[in-house]
């Protein structure tokens, strides 16, 4: 255990890691039935902030919830599939063959992973033609949500993992989501760039697609022994309250790790502080969907 793993777990009703009274998550319901999805766009524009890390480990305890989920690479980089163990260069089909192509059915470059219910669009350099291509295209902005449609019905959960920009790719997944989780770094300039994020988020959302919120703010990479680790997690919540989370990610070295393992955490590790810190915001995300569902049961997930 880290230090301070136990301001991670507090206990309910305790204080918590952002200084908020932690509510007790009821037990995710299990599923009678599957779909259709509810897709959430994994999104911050600045680099490095946690957001593969969290569309992997969040999928997979998710996964461990009887949810189907499906992850979509949608990264030139192929972080994403190289943390579940895919080599992106060998692949003969990935997402941008099925952006471009028609004709190409979505389940012929849909991997199974070694997480049981939970599946892979994986993504390549090639992708990185597709945004410069899709710009003269009719509808340029909904070539994503289309080509998720037919998936829908088989899963209860897509995460996008997002490139570190806001361009015509960010805005696809903005375009096709009903709802955007931003990972942040426990550090200095955690907020730069956000207020821009927001920015774009609002207009996705006048502009083309109303239904589109924001599920929550995560902390990532939180060190409780660093004064700056815990000032920057009391600003972002004086900044933006009940939007972030109460699961808060630790800074690990398993992370990093259970990624040149080609694995999840919550199978690489599973006792780890970092498996139980994304099985808990597991919780945390299907109580909020719960909750949204029922204030509209139309587009709440
Ligand atoms: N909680 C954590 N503790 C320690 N290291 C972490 C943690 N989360 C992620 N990392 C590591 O930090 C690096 C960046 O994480 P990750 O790739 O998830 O960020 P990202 O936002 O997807 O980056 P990019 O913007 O480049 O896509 C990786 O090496 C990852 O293993
Ligand atoms: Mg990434």
């Amino acid at each position: 255990m880290v230090a301070g793993a136990h301001l991670i777990h507090a206990e309910p009703g305790s204080i918590g890691p952002t200084g908020r009274p932690v509510p007790a998550f009821a037990d995710p319901e299990p599923l009678l039935q599957h779909g259709p999805a509810r897709i959430v766009a994994v999104c911050n524009q600045k680099g490095g902030v946690g957001k593969t890390t969290t569309t992997i480990n969040l999928g997979a305890a998710l996964a461990e919830n009887g949810r189907r989920v499906l992850l979509v690479d949608f990264d030139p980089q192929g972080a994403l599939s190289v943390g579940l163990g895919i080599q992106p260069h060998e692949l003969e089909y990935t997402i941008y063959n099925l952006l471009m192509e028609r004709g190409l059915r979505a389940s012929d470059v849909v991997f199974k992973t070694t997480v049981h219910g939970m599946d892979l669009l994986p993504s390549n350099i090639d992708l990185s033609g597709a945004e410069v291509q899709l710009v003269h295209e009719v509808g340029r902005e909904f070539v994503l949500g289309g080509v998720l449609e037919p998936l829908l019905p088989e899963y209860d959960v897509v995460l996008i993992d997002c490139q570190p920009s806001l361009g015509l790719l960010t805005v696809n997944a903005l375009a096709c989501a009903a709802g955007v989780l931003v990972p942040l770094e426990c550090e200095y300039f955690a907020m730069r760039g956000v207020a821009l994020l927001l920015e774009t988020i609002d207009k996705v959302s006048s502009r083309l697609n109303p239904r589109l919120g924001i599920d929550g703010l995560l902390a990532t990479m939180y060190d409780s022994r660093t004064l700056h680790s815990r000032e920057v997690l009391a600003e972002v919540v004086k900044g933006f309250g009940d939007k972030v989370f109460h699961t808060v990610i630790n800074r690990t070295v398993r992370f990093p790790d259970a990624t040149v393992a080609g694995e999840p955490i919550t199978s690489f590790d599973p006792s780890s502080t970092g498996a139980s810190s994304y099985r808990e915001l597991a919780r945390e995300v299907l109580e909020r969907w719960r909750l949204a569902e029922r204030a509209d049961p139309v587009h709440g997930g």
